[in-house]
C-alpha cells in the first residue's frame, strides 16, 4: 500500500499473520546461525548504530546474502517480499524510467538492534549513485517499545548520513511503526533514521536493496 509522506511516499505491506507465524521458525533458524557467526559477533556496531549494541551482517553481504540464506526465489516469504517490492517499484514510479522486471539484487543483510540503540539518519544511495534504487525492510522480531522507522524530509541527497532523529524538527519526521511481518519499501535516496529501541528484547529485520536497469 502506498503511503504518502511529504511530497513523496513509501509502500507498506503486512504479511498475513498465519503466513508470518508459519515462516517464523525458518527465519529464526537462519538468523540465529547468522548472528552467531564470529564474523558477526566480533564486528563493532555499524556507523549508523548509536547508543546501544546492534548486530549486523551487512559486511558479509557477498558471502551471506540474506536473499540466498532464505532462498528468496523459492520460499513463500521470499516470493511475497519480491512481489511486494515489484508492486512498490510500480507505485513509486520506477517503471517510468527503468525496467523493473529485470531487477538485480544489490546488498541484503540482517540487523539486530538491542536496548538503547538508535540508527542515525542515512540514505542507501546518493543523487549521483547508480544503484541501489529501492530498499525493502522486513521486520521479523518486533517486541513492544521497539524503535520506530522515521523518514525525514530532506531533499539534499548529496550526503549519505545525517544526524540523529531528535536533531530534526518534528514536522520533518514521519514515523512508521514496525511490526512482525511488516515490509516497508522506500526509495534508496529517502533519508531515514530510527528512534531509540527501548525494549529489553531485540528487534530484528532483513534489508534488501535492488537496482533496475534503464529502459531500453
Ligand atoms: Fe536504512
Amino acid at each position: 500500500m502506498f503511503v504518502p509522506i511529504f511530497d513523496t511516499g513509501v509502500c507498506i505491506y503486512d504479511l498475513d499473520e498465519q503466513d508470518a507465524l508459519r515462516e517464523s521458525p525458518r527465519v529464526d533458524q537462519v538468523l540465529n546461525e547468522l548472528f552467531s557467526l564470529p564474523a558477526v559477533q566480533a564486528e563493532k556496531n555499524v556507523e549508523d548504530a548509536q547508543g546501544g549494541r546492534a548486530l549486523s551482517s551487512v559486511h558479509l553481504y557477498e558471502t551471506h546474502a540474506i536473499t540466498d540464506l532464505l532462498d528468496f526465489k523459492n520460499s513463500s516469504l521470499g516470493v511475497w517480499i519480491l512481489k511486494s517490492m515489484f508492486d512498490a517499484a510500480l507505485q513509486l514510479g520506477f517503471n517510468e524510467t527503468r525496467d523493473i522486471r529485470k531487477f538485480k539484487f544489490h546488498r541484503s543483510w540482517a540487523n539486530k538492534m538491542y536496548k538503547n540503540c538508535d540508527a542515525i539518519a542515512h540514505r542507501h544511495a546518493l543523487g549521483t549513485s547508480v544503484i541501489p534504487h529501492l530498499v525493502a525492510i522486513y521486520y521479523h522480531e518486533v517486541p513492544e517499545a521497539s524503535a520506530d522507522l522515521i523518514f525525514i524530509d530532506d531533499k539534499n541527497d548529496s550526503e549519505m548520513r545525517g544526524g540523529r532523529y531528535f536533531e530534526y524538527p518534528a514536522e520533518k519526521q514521519f514515523r512508521v511503526s514496525p511490526k512482525a511481518g511488516r515490509l516497508v519499501c522506500h526509495d534508496a535516496k529517502f533519508l531515514h533514521a530510527t528512534s531509540v529501541h527501548e525494549s529489553e528484547s531485540p528487534r530484528t529485520c532483513l534489508i534488501v536493496e535492488v537496482g533496475f536497469p534503464p529502459l531500453p
